[in-house]
């Protein structure tokens, strides 16, 4: 079998020994131990993990980068991020955006990252700005890294007049799923009509929908079971996701049960989003402070597909974040406590096949017949590479190396080097 590239004695998930990854023309074309055949490029992976590349199912591209632009958010709160990028989304131009949202593309490639799918704001601030910044810079990427474009409307929809109209011109100029954030309306009606607007625009266009969904400690916010109800009302339950979700960790036990169960029964995946809203979330909580994360754990008992996404990166919600999906799945580990043997392997699992399917991409995986997206880490087992959070050695995109990454450490005992 014609190989272009191999990549030699790996651990692969499913693999009980090393294994050989063979690629031909960007797809994996054979996974099996010593493969005889040669390739003009032969990577060792000597041992090291060989997975999927991480796949960021939510991130903000538009808004990275502006926190030194920004007054600090001082209360530390959603609404006071929100306020404060008012300015900055206004006075942004296009190539600032661009430019911005590169550097971060670029960082996640490195990171072990091939696919994003990313919110621009859509609202009459920075009217279709966003739109016409990220795509352009996605486009220069392309070689890099595949794009998705979610049309979010962080100013709400009703509570911005005008907004309903961007958000369709937004799908019909680029975007490719419908966002939304019902929870920011002014009343639950308001919400309703805001989701069922969403899943409308949705099904027209043949589009996935990702909203932001409950992103407040505040347990009344109950929109995740609208989102729910319209999703199945629409016949589009795998097509829907919501992300955040942090008035779950607030609601009484009996009605997130029953939520997660509708969840489940309709196929809503969810997004957690760790680093964000444990910085964002109980803020205005005296000590105990509620943390804001959706319940992972009960989540995946349900059988909901739970992934998660580094969200912000130095802007006015988050001021880290390295673009590193690695690093988000050790903190889903630590907000959700994965911390058992069976729980550790859905962290990762959180940033890469619960990532695809929110994303539905076609052929991901370390398995002949999937496109050649590949990370290789260097580590000897995936828990290994959490805890240490292990170098991307290389990283492959449609079978092509795109990134890689030497590390030289030296313990010195006794002054002698
Ligand atoms: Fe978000």
């Amino acid at each position: 079998m014609p190989a272009e590239l191999i990549i030699r004695g790996g651990r692969v998930e499913g693999h009980d020994v090393p294994v050989d990854v063979a690629v031909e023309d960007g797809w994996i074309v054979a996974v099996a131990p010593s493969l005889t055949a040669g390739a003009p490029v032969e990577l060792d992976a000597a041992g090291r993990v060989v997975g999927p590349a991480f796949v960021e199912p939510h991130i903000h591209l538009d808004k990275v980068g502006v926190a030194p632009l920004l007054p600090a958010n001082r209360s530390g709160t959603l609404a006071e991020a929100i306020e404060l990028l008012h300015a900055t989304k206004r006075a942004a131009t296009v190539e600032q955006v661009a430019e911005r949202a590169g550097r971060v593309i670029r960082q996640a490639v490195v990171a072990g990252t091939t696919v994003i799918r990313t919110h621009v704001d859509v609202d009459t601030i920075g009217g279709l700005k966003p739109l016409l910044s990220v795509p352009r810079t996605a486009a220069e990427h392309a070689d890099l890294c595949d794009v998705q474009i979610v049309a979010f409307p962080q100013e709400g929809i009703e509570r911005d007049p005008g907004a309903a109209e961007l958000m369709a011109r937004a799908m019909g100029e680029g975007a490719h799923v419908v966002g939304g954030m019902p929870h920011w309306e002014r009343d639950r009606a308001a919400a309703l009509r805001h989701v069922d607007f969403c899943l409308d625009l949705a099904v027209r266009h043949d589009a996935d929908v990702d909203m932001h969904v409950d992103e407040t400690d505040d347990p009344r916010s109950r929109t995740l079971e609208l989102l729910a109800d319209s999703a199945d009302r629409h016949g589009w339950g795998g097509r829907v996701t919501a992300g955040h979700c942090c008035a779950m960790a607030a609601w009484e036990d009996p009605y997130a049960a029953a939520v997660i169960a509708r969840l489940a029964a309709v196929g809503v995946n969810v997004i957690a989003n760790p680093a964000t809203n444990l910085m964002l979330q109980g803020r205005l909580d005296s000590e105990p402070r509620r943390r804001g994360i959706a319940r992972v754990k009960e989540l995946l008992a349900a059988g909901v597909n739970v992934a998660c996404g580094q969200d912000c990166v130095q802007d006015a919600f988050y001021p880290f974040g390295a673009a590193d999906q690695l690093q988000v799945a050790l903190l889903l580990a630590h907000a959700a406590q994965l911390s058992a043997p069976d729980e550790i392997p859905h962290a990762l699992r959180a940033v890469t096949t619960a990532a695809a399917r929110v994303l539905r991409l076609q052929d991901y995986g370390v398995t002949a017949g999937a496109r050649a997206d590949l990370v290789v880490l260097d580590a000897e087992s995936t828990e290994e590479a959490l805890r240490l959070q292990a170098a991307r050695r290389w990283v492959l995109r449609a079978g092509r190396v795109v990134a890689e990454t030497e590390t030289r450490t030296a313990l010195h005992r006794d002054g002698r080097h």
